[in-house]
């Protein structure tokens, strides 16, 4: 049988770094084929060159037995590969049926756009995908789960049949994650060939048919999911063993730092009405405080208004070291020794232009500032620390932020918050997109913070991650806390069952 696509010595070439060498494998017609690898491994760069997006590599790519060259992603898509970016492409100004048919607009005979018919196809899609969104909505405004949707739609319209999903799962709850693996059984009926990358075992596990890994931008091997274990892919990937992220040692409660009550956030747009209702919370030093939640219960709303990132409108009282704040800007929640790290990298957290040391350096540089002027120098052994401790791989730090992958990106935004040695540090979803190793070490440079008297709260949309590092959850609901459980009563199976409408303990 013809493989629909043989990669045949691939390697790609940054200024300064090789992205992928010699890279040899096939794809068979209608497999599910996961790529896995660390952070920087080269993931994300094969797909691109597939895909159309990178035209320049050495090697040569067949799909159907032919050789291609393609000249731009139109090129791809003509022959029936589409490719889900991990960073998000949508034009946020524009409405979800345009960014749908970006490019191919459909026309009228007298070559006006037809709105009308993209809105019907882009609603028709968009219910298939169970996703809500009216198809006249802004891109921008969505959350990031529904944007992502949304690029699912976009392939769909493509009728590809070769899909590329690059991390498509990093920013949605489990829900939507249920939901996806429909539409996946879906395109898998229809004779798709699947190439899915994740850092998430338990989905590639769950999806593919055969796993590829790469390490350092080298093939390893590919093997049949049936015939190996998610402990050997991850061996493979690291090529060492993992750290077991097992926090027995607890850690000790310090002074009550942060302390919510009844806050509520009006929604005026919406039937509900609110964003949240009656939310309270503790928070102590050297605690970590987990949120759960579905996409939409509120868990970035909450995050946002406590260090001042919603419309001041919300009610109720938020006190820090007992006294009542109202913060206006992030700013202020910063000068109060208040750090976040938001969900959504691409739009709120990082600076294109900028390179990795300023990107890192960007809110500890009055810090740094004190007593004279930023020299390279200073700057440099300013981020020094955080670079290390977050374990960016990057070329310098003064290599460009967008040459980085996906997952040290994320990494960067989280060290330039340990930079500025907060009290209180919001994270909300943060290591979507980190590889499973360098995970591990996350966890365990934040427990060492929390030793030092940090206090944590975390949202995830991945249970695990709640259950190994929080003491406490918390479970939001369509705005509401609905349960409380402490690390040892909690269980993905309570947590779900409070997160989808159970009712409330208080
Ligand atoms: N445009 C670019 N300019 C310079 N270097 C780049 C560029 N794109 C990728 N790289 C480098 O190539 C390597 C592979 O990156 P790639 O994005 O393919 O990794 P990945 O496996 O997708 O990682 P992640 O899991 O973090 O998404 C990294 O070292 C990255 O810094
Ligand atoms: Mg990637």
């Amino acid at each position: 049988m013809t493989p629909i696509i043989a990669f045949r010595g691939v390697g790609k070439r940054f200024a300064g770094v090789t992205a992928l060498s010699d890279v040899t494998f096939d794809l068979m017609t209608g497999e599910c084929h996961a790529i896995c690898g660390e952070n920087g491994a080269g993931k994300s760069t094969l797909m691109k060159i597939l895909s159309g997006v990178i035209t320049k590599y050495d090697g040569e790519i067949s799909v159907r037995g032919r050789p291609v060259a393609f000249r731009g992603t139109r090129d791809a898509e003509v022959a029936g590969i589409a490719i889900i970016h991990q960073e998000l492409n949508l034009v946020e100004q524009l409405p979800a049926a345009a960014n749908i048919f970006l490019g191919r607009e459909k026309r009228t005979p007298f070559g006006l756009l037809d709105d009308a018919a993209m809105e019907r196809e882009a609603a028709t899609l968009l219910t298939d995908l169970e996703c809500p969104v009216d198809p006249r909505t802004p891109a921008g405004v969505l959350r990031v789960g529904d944007q992502q949707l949304l690029e699912i739609a976009k392939a769909l319209s493509l009728k590809s049949d070769v899909l590329i999903m690059d991390e498509p799962t990093s920013a949605l709850t489990e829900t939507e994650v249920a939901r996806l693996d429909r539409v996946i059984a879906q395109l898998r009926q229809r004779g798709v060939t699947i190439l899915y990358i994740s850092h998430k075992m338990d989905e590639v596990f769950r999806l593919a048919d055969r796993i590829t890994v790469l390490r350092d931008g080298r093939y390893v091997k590919t093997v049949d999911r049936v015939a190996t274990t998610p402990r050997e892919i991850t061996g493979w990937m690291v090529g060492r063993e993992i750290a077991n992220h097992d926090f027995h040692g607890a850690r000790s409660r310090g002074e009550k730092v942060l302390g919510v009550r009844d806050l509520t956030l009006p929604w005026p747009e919406h039937p509900r009405g609110y964003r949240l209702k009656n939310v309270s919370l503790d928070l102590h030093a050297g605690e970590i405080v987990g949120i759960a939640g579905l996409m939409g219960a509120g868990r970035t709303e909450l995050l946002e208004t406590i260090f001042g990132a919603t419309e001041p409108t919300w009610t109720g009282t938020i006190l820090l070291d007992g006294r009542p704040v109202r913060f206006i800007h992030p700013k202020e929640a910063c000068d109060a020794g208040i750090a976040m790290v938001t969900e959504d990298r691409k739009r709120l957290g990082l600076f294109p232009d900028l390179d990795v040391a300023a990107n890192v350096s960007l809110c500890g540089l009055r810090a740094a500032l004190r007593g004279g002027l930023l020299s390279r120098g200073r700057e440099e052994a300013l981020v020094a620390s955080p670079i290390r401790e977050t374990a960016v791989k990057s070329a310098g730090p003064h290599a460009a932020i967008t040459g980085l992958s996906g997952g040290n990106q994320q990494k960067c935004i989280i060290g330039r918050w340990l930079l500025v040695k907060p009290r209180i540090l919001l994270l909300d979803d943060p290591t979507r997109g980190i590889d499973v190793g360098a995970k591990a070490e996350l966890y365990q440079l934040i427990d060492r913070l929390c030793r030092e008297g940090l206090a944590v709260v975390v949202t995830s949309s991945e249970l695990s991650e709640l259950l190994t590092l929080a003491d406490r959850i918390l479970v939001l609901a369509e705005g509401r806390l609905t349960a409380e459980f402490s690390r040892a009563e909690a269980t993905e199976q309570s947590i779900m069952e409070a997160a989808t409408g159970g009712q409330a303990p208080r």
